[in-house]
This record gives structure tokens, C-alpha cells and sequence, in this order.
């Protein structure tokens, strides 16, 4: 298998496992508001793809996004680090995989061809197949060696920190000094600022945090306020004139980047 499956294996796996699913307070990450749902001012303002004008709150076209905050709009692309209007992974012309990657939506380059390319979708096989004989993704998602026999990781523990499986893990694993360590409750969250917490590793759901009195704790909408309801939701929540309301409208997919991303700018 070239570098570049097994690239794309990762990054499939990866945007697989961020196709997030809602439960109680569980979050899809295309669910977070768009500039257009925001009414007031602060909230606007905080988001850095959000232009507030006359009142209003509106997406600012890629073409007036300043480079660094491109990658923020999954419909716009970073081309010769200029912002502009997203395509498809083959019609920027990105001939280095540079190029490729900083377009920002899970292209892959394909070295052999020197293209870029959408994503595909490859029937993978089970962990227990281990088809590519690496055990690292399978169709459930990671996939570990034990005894052998390759199979589902379940939980951190069961991989070493500098495996790639640990990183991949990312945001439900965490790499310790001498261990892989699970953090799927939210009070176990503090390491990402109590922003989410991941349940499963290969699952799909994420569950919003926020601080109560003694930690981390699940986030709660009721006791938000104007000033805090959009911040403290990872912007998923926002303020509508009575309470911190979900914004839930599907708009853009986000990918675990854009998690990262999230985490570090909000
Ligand atoms: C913000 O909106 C105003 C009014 O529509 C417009 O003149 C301005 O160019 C916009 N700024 C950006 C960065 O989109
Ligand atoms: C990228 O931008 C630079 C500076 O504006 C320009 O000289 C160069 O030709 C551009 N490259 C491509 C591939 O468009
Ligand atoms: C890509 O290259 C082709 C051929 O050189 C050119 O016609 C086209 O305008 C380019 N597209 C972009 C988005 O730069
Ligand atoms: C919002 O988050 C900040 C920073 O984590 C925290 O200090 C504050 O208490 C939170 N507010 C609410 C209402 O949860």
C-alpha cells in the first residue's frame, strides 16, 4: 500500500468518525450555527466567519476571509493562500500535495498521478479481516492487534502512546507519558478545556461540557446566559432573546480539524 492510501485510509477514517450523531446533549459538528442564526452582536462577532452589519449577522464571502481564518468556512479553499469559493479538490489546479491538502476538505493528492482529488469511499473490511495487513482502520474505525488477532479498539488503554492508533483517537484518547488514556465523560474533559468529550472511539457521538461547581460536567442550555450560551456551546447554542437555543442546522461538514480548530480559537 502506497503513503497515499494509506493517508487516504486515515483521513476517511477519520471524517467517518466525525459524522457525529445526536443524543441528550450530543452534537453533529455540521450542527453549529451558522452567521445567519446569530442575533446578537457579541455572538457575531466572536465568530470569525461572521460579518455584523446593519443589525445583521451574515457569512463573510471567501473572498474577504483573510488566509488564517479560511479553513474556518468548509466552502471556501485556500488557494496560493488566497480565500476563495470552494470548488472541488480537482479544479484548483493543486499540483503539490501542499496545495492539495490546504484546500481544506479531505482531498487527498495522489502521488502518482501528482492530482488532487475528492475522497472515496473504499469498503475497508472489518478489523478481523485486516485486509491491509497494517490493523490500523477497518469499517468499524480503529482497529488494534491483541494476541494476534487484529479487532475493534474499544479503549486507549489497549494501544501504546505513540502508536498512531492513540493519536488518530483524538479527541477520545489522549497521549500520556507512559499510557493511551480514555477520556469519554465529561468530566474527563478538562484536558480540552471542558469544551466535549467523545463517547466511543470508533463511535460517532460527542457530547457537549460545560464547568459546573466541582468540574466538568454535561452542558446544560438552562443555565447559559446571553453572554455565554454561543462561547460555552462551541458555538452549537446561541442565544435566541429568551434562552441558549440549538442551532442545529445543518450547514457545513466539519471535519476533526475543524474540532481542533474549534478548540483552539473559541
Ligand atoms: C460586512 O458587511 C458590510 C455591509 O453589507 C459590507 O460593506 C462589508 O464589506 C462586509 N465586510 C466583510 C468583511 O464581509
Ligand atoms: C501565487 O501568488 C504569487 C504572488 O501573488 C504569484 O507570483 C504566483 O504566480 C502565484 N502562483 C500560482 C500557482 O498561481
Ligand atoms: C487551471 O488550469 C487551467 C489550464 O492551465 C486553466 O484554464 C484554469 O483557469 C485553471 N483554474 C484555476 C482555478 O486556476
Ligand atoms: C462559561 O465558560 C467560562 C470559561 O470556561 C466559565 O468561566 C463560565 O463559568 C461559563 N459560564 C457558564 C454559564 O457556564
Amino acid at each position: 500500500m502506497g503513503k497515499s492510501h494509506l493517508k487516504i485510509y486515515t483521513i476517511l477514517m477519520i471524517s467517518n468518525v466525525c459524522s457525529i450523531a445526536i443524543g441528550q446533549i450530543f452534537v453533529k459538528f455540521q450542527d453549529t450555527c451558522a452567521c445567519e442564526q446569530l442575533l446578537y452582536e457579541e455572538e457575531c462577532k466572536a465568530d470569525r466567519i461572521c460579518n455584523y452589519s446593519n443589525d445583521k449577522c451574515q457569512t463573510i464571502q471567501c473572498n474577504l476571509l483573510p488566509a488564517k481564518d479560511c479553513g474556518y468556512n468548509d466552502n471556501c479553499a485556500l488557494v496560493n493562500n488566497t480565500c476563495v469559493d470552494f470548488k472541488s479538490c480537482a479544479s484548483h489546479n493543486a499540483t503539490t500535495e501542499d496545495a492539495c491538502e490546504s484546500l481544506n476538505h479531505n482531498c487527498y493528492f495522489d502521488d502518482d498521478q501528482n492530482t488532487c482529488e475528492e475522497p472515496q469511499i473504499f469498503n475497508m473490511g472489518t478489523c478481523s479481516e485486516d485486509l491491509f495487513s497494517i490493523c490500523l482502520v477497518a469499517n468499524e474505525g480503529l482497529c488494534f492487534r491483541k494476541n494476534g488477532v487484529c479487532q475493534e479498539m474499544k479503549v486507549c488503554e489497549d494501544v501504546i502512546p505513540m502508536s498512531l492508533q492513540c493519536i488518530a483517537a483524538f479527541p477520545a484518547c489522549e497521549k500520556g507519558n507512559d499510557k493511551c488514556v480514555s477520556h469519554f465523560q465529561c468530566s474527563q474533559s478538562e484536558w480540552l478545556d471542558c469544551r466535549i468529550a467523545k463517547e466511543n472511539i470508533n463511535g460517532d457521538r460527542y457530547k457537549l461540557c460545560m464547568r459546573g461547581p466541582n468540574g466538568c460536567v454535561n452542558f446544560d442550555p438552562n443555565q447559559q446566559t446571553k453572554e455565554s450560551c454561543w462561547k460555552n456551546s462551541t458555538a452549537f447554542y446561541h442565544w435566541d432573546g429568551q434562552g441558549c437555543s440549538r442551532c442545529s442546522w445543518a450547514s457545513i461538514m466539519k471535519s476533526v480539524l475543524f474540532v481542533a480548530f474549534l478548540i483552539l480559537s473559541i
